[in-house]
């Protein structure tokens, strides 16, 4: 194989952003949500991966759901949206958002090549396991790892520590992946390989670890890992 991450023994992927898109669980109940659709589902964004930050600098740990569900409430609050009904069916969605586009096509390229795959996300695994059986692409991973089993939050090291902890591989033969810039630099800083899925073409962030790479989107990771 060749490819600038030939040597990888594990692709790992973030889950929120980077293999399913959080935006579909506003979109799909956009309607309901109303004109201000889409300035709730970047502020509800904004505020959980704040929340998590706040909660690992206080030592204060609970599940990704709980910190999800009180993202929205801040959000739903600060828009003035008072139907309980668009926090039930928001929060539904987001037990089965749509994986982006390109995922399915590129994990069967991975896994035809003999890659190994794995997720490790913030999210406990309550929400994880059923939004990847809803995507039909659970078999596609050997496992799916939750920062719940560390009770802390990325991107402090001991959450990134489980990769090797259960799937037995050293951090430098780890190829991360995440959309998150800030998950990406915690990542490149613990020792993964990373590679930055810059999917809205942003600057950098200014943060210690150096990204390996950056791609668009990952229809271009089985290139830079040397499979086709
Ligand atoms: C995750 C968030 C950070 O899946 O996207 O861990």
């Amino acid at each position: 194989m060749s490819g600038a991450l030939a040597g990888t023994g594990i692709c790992v992927f973030d889950a929120y952003g980077t293999l399913f898109d959080f935006n579909s669980a506003v979109a799909r109940h956009r309607a309901a949500v109303g004109p201000k659709a889409d300035a709730l589902s970047d502020l509800w964004r904004a505020k959980q991966i704040q929340y998590t930050w706040l909660r690992n600098g206080m030592g204060a740990y609970a599940k990704f759901w709980q910190v999800t569900g009180e993202a929205l409430d801040h959000c739903l609050a600060a828009h003035g949206i008072e139907d309980p009904g668009v926090r039930d069916k928001l929060l539904s969605a987001y037990l089965a958002l749509d994986p982006f586009p390109e995922v399915p096509a590129m994990l069967d390229t991975l896994k035809r090549a003999g890659m190994r795959l794995a997720i490790l996300s913030n999210g406990n695994p309550e929400m994880l396991d059923p939004m990847v059986a809803a995507s039909k692409l659970a078999d596609r991973f050997e496992a799916v790892l939750s920062v719940d089993a560390a009770k802390v939050f990325k991107p402090d090291p001991r959450a990134y520590h489980l990769v090797e902890a259960r799937c037995g591989v050293k951090p430098n033969k780890v190829c991360f992946l995440s959309s998150n810039c800030w998950d990406a630099h915690g990542a490149a800083h613990f020792g993964f390989p990373t590679v930055w899925v810059n999917r809205a073409g942003a600057p950098d962030d200014n943060l210690p670890g150096t990204l390996s790479h950056q791609i668009r989107d990952l229809s271009h990771l089985p290139a830079l890992l040397g499979v086709s």
